[in-house]
């Protein structure tokens, strides 16, 4: 029996380097072993209110990034979350065992209420227990999510572990963090410092044609220069090289290192460079972003077969789950 594998991205916008090098390019890659299941997370967009009439484009956005980012559904459940409605109840069961100070302590939580208070509503509060929800609901092993969403792993294994000993039972695995390298993948921003993050407005889109590579890439912040060879790099160049590291070859990370060490480093051709790689690594995928988000009904019927299939296993979950508390199977 393969291992069930599941991750979830909100459609908050197109998804961008960040996005593909620290999660869904780890998707692509456990496609062929694992059991996967990868969904469109849109109930959990709905805690920071997107307009209505943004929540179905923004769906069949990520819906065709991913396909285009090399999902392919006939080895993969790929499904929006508000179709599987067997998740809602599974998260009002855990709701009820989940307090609310440890709901609060999330730090995500308190970042979030900082950023809107006039909307600290109680999906954002509760925000853990979903996302514990569309794990627990597939009986998920692995999780692949960036190290941003730790303390909510956290959460689902204290949902599972809870439900299991309230009830006197051995159901629900501890789902865990899967990372292929040691460390997790943090994309830099161009802007100088911190991750490259929709909110922080400081994004390479995997849409995005070269010509805005170019023009953002061009934008970003240096410094003016080594002063000493072969110096530690402060971190606005630093990020630079992350970036180049991640999309280029080896051999032209090795020719900027070295440039940088004698202090012959000239950021306009090291911006070039890396420009020409991200465009060459996102080329195809651009392409094929167009290819897919043209055809809509192509992109519906592969959301009603993957709905199809996430339901059978989520109603399979919901029936042991009420036989287990107590409750008539529907
Ligand atoms: P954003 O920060 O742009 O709102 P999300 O929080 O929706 O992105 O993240 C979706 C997925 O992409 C998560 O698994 C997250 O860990 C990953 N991710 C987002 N930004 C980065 C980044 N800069 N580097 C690595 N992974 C990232
Ligand atoms: N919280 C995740 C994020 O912001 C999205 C998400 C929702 C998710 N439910 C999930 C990720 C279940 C993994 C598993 O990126």
């Amino acid at each position: 029996m393969k291992e069930t594998v599941l991750s979830g991205i909100r459609p908050t916008g197109n998804l961008h380097l960040g996005n593909y090098f620290g999660a869904v390019k780890n998707f692509v890659r456990m496609q062929d072993e694992y059991n996967c299941y990868f969904f469109i997370a849109d109930w959990h967009s709905l805690t920071t209110c997107p307009k209505p009439e943004n929540i179905v484009a923004s769906t069949e956005t990520i819906l065709a990034e991913y396909l285009a980012c090399g999902l392919d559904p006939e080895k993969v459940t790929i499904y929006m979350q508000s179709d599987v409605k067997e998740v809602l109840e599974l998260y009002l069961y855990l709701n009820m065992n989940t307090y609310l100070g440890e709901l609060e302590r999330v730090t995500t939580f308190k970042e979030k209420a900082r950023k809107q208070p006039d909307n600290v509503n109680a999906g954002l509060l509760t925000y853990p227990t979903l996302m514990a929800a569309d794990i627990l609901i597939h009986r998920a092993l692995k999780v692949p999510v960036g190290k941003d969403q730790e303390q909510n792993m956290e959460m689902a294994r204290k949902c599972a572990r809870r439900f299991n000993n309230i009830y006197g039972v051995d159901f629900f695995p501890e789902p865990q963090s899967f990372y292929f390298s040691k460390e997790a993948v943090k994309v830099p921003g161009l802007d100088g410092t911190g991750k490259m993050g929709k909110s922080e407005g400081n994004c390479i889109y995997l849409k995005d044609d070269a010509a805005t590579v170019k023009k953002k890439v061009m934008k970003a912040v240096t410094d003016s220069g080594p002063t000493a060879p072969n110096s530690e790099k402060p971190e606005v160049i630093q990020n630079l090289f992350t970036l180049l590291n991640i999309v280029s070859r080896p051999d032209t990370v090795q020719y900027f290192e070295e440039k940088w060490n004698d202090c012959s480093i000239r950021y306009g051709d090291l911006k070039k460079q890396l420009a020409a790689d991200i465009v060459s690594y996102t080329e195809p995928i651009r392409e094929r972003i167009l290819e897919f988000s043209s055809d809509r009904s192509r992109l519906q019927a592969i959301a009603a077969a993957g709905a199809e299939k996430a339901r059978e296993s989520a109603r399979k979950t919901i029936s042991e789950v009420r036989h287990i508390i107590g409750f008539r199977d529907l």
